[in-house]
């Protein structure tokens, strides 16, 4: 049976049914927020307003969307368009639809911040709509925890294709202000959630092969994953070079190839390095090849190990992006913008080690920053 929708705030409601209605429309799409990132969302099944999206955000159309659904027996319905078939199934025809090795994953973490790849039937049997998988053999899809994506997807009864609602290529937004500002005029509607908890997007996941393969770290963690046992202890990550290495592996990410999280500022990042190593680098690199012109702005995004004060008086902002990964993924991005937002022209930034939340973390440094530099 499909969850409950409990709405408790007149405003609240009022808000969701507006969204509702423009989902309703042929080419309609709306800003909402999610325990993640702000997605951009479309009902899946209805391709001019999915076109709408990648309109909106500048987005190429070949990196597919990832759907939302709000209840397994949603995506039941969506992979089985029969949907007379699943009617005498019944609920235990649920898992006939949806691979059972995702079973140990979904129990776990749905709702929550994991997309999982699901094989699509050919061009008539689906309703989700072509725009939405840019041609792919499969589609991903996952069930947000927030509660009002979780409200909107039941109260409009529509799948929802979104992608963050960033413009393309710039940091993925984890508030309404990030939405609007990236956005403003091309959508029309936003609601607003506050701060999304996650901050960094949901992990993808292929359990189609063996060894599963996840394809962007995100708001689950690798160890995560392999704690579900049998195939997913042998989970590794994708790596952009094996697809150029060993021509036979399958799962690939459109999305890799293209500029990611890109602020204006330059951002170098430094991995197991002290502020004098740092600060070398910057001096030698960066500051000492162009004296005769103006100084660049200088900003750092600390892990909180490194001592602000030891690095040369050029710095003009730092700030502390957090003591643990759940801290420092929620302020990644925002502080990012906050530092485009203070003119900065370098962003030093302090990495973290890369395990649980740090995986994740890294990996959308690695892909904002301009040049990455490792302790020898
Ligand atoms: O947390 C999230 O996942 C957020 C919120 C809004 O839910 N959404 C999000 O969507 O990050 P987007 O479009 O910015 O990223 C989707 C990623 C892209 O890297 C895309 O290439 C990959 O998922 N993807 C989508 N469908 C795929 C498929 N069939 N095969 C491989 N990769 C796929
Ligand atoms: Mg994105």
């Amino acid at each position: 049976e499909d969850p409950k929708v409990l709405i408790h705030s007149k405003e609240t409601e009022i808000a969701l049914e507006e969204a509702s209605s423009i989902l309703h429309q042929k080419d309609g799409i709306v800003a909402f927020p999610t325990e993640t990132v702000y997605g951009l969302g479309a009902d899946a099944r209805k391709s001019e307003a999915v076109l709408n999206i990648y309109k909106a955000k500048n987005r190429p159309a070949d990196n597919p969307l990832i759907t939302h659904i709000g209840s397994l027996k949603q995506l039941s319905e969506l992979i089985d368009s029969t949907t007379q078939k699943n009617k005498l199934k019944g609920d235990s025809g649920l898992w006939e639809n949806i691979p059972l090795v995702y079973k140990p994953l979904i129990d776990r973490y749905w709702p929550g911040p994991m997309s999982i790849l699901l094989p699509i039937e050919g061009t008539e049997g689906s309703p989700v709509s072509k725009v939405v998988t840019a041609g792919q053999s499969t589609f991903a899809v996952r069930m947000p925890e927030h509660p009002v994506a979780l409200a909107l997807i039941l109260k409009s009864k529509a799948p929802l294709a979104a992608p963050s609602a960033n413009a393309s290529t710039r940091p993925s937004p984890t508030l309404a202000a990030h939405v609007f500002h990236d956005l403003n005029g091309k959508l029309p509607l936003i609601l607003d959630g506050g701060p999304c908890g996650v901050g960094l997007e949901s992990t993808v996941v292929n359990g189609l092969c063996d060894p599963p393969v996840i394809l962007r770290p995100g708001g689950i963690s690798l160890e995560d994953i392999q704690s579900c046992g049998g195939v997913w202890s042998r989970t590794v990550v994708y790596k952009p070079t094996d697809d150029v290495e060993k021509k036979s592996f399958v799962p690939q990410t459109p999305g890799m190839k293209y500029r990611h999280y890109s602020p204006t500022a330059k951002v170098l990042l430094f991995e197991g390095m002290s502020e004098a190593e740092a600060n070398d680098i910057l001096q030698n690199d960066y500051l000492h090849a162009n004296q005769n012109t103006k100084p660049p702005k200088i900003g750092v995004l600390t892990s909180c190990r490194w001592n602000v004060e030891k690095f040369s008086d050029m710095v003009s902002v730092s700030m502390c992006l957090g003591r643990t990964g759940k801290e420092i993924r929620r302020n990644l991005f925002s502080m990012i913008r906050d530092m485009d937002e203070k003119q900065i022209d370098i962003i030093l930034v302090e990495g973290v080690e890369s395990d649980h939340e740090g995986l994740a973390i890294m990996n959308r440094l690695g892909k904002a920053a301009s040049a990455v530099y490792r302790s020898a």
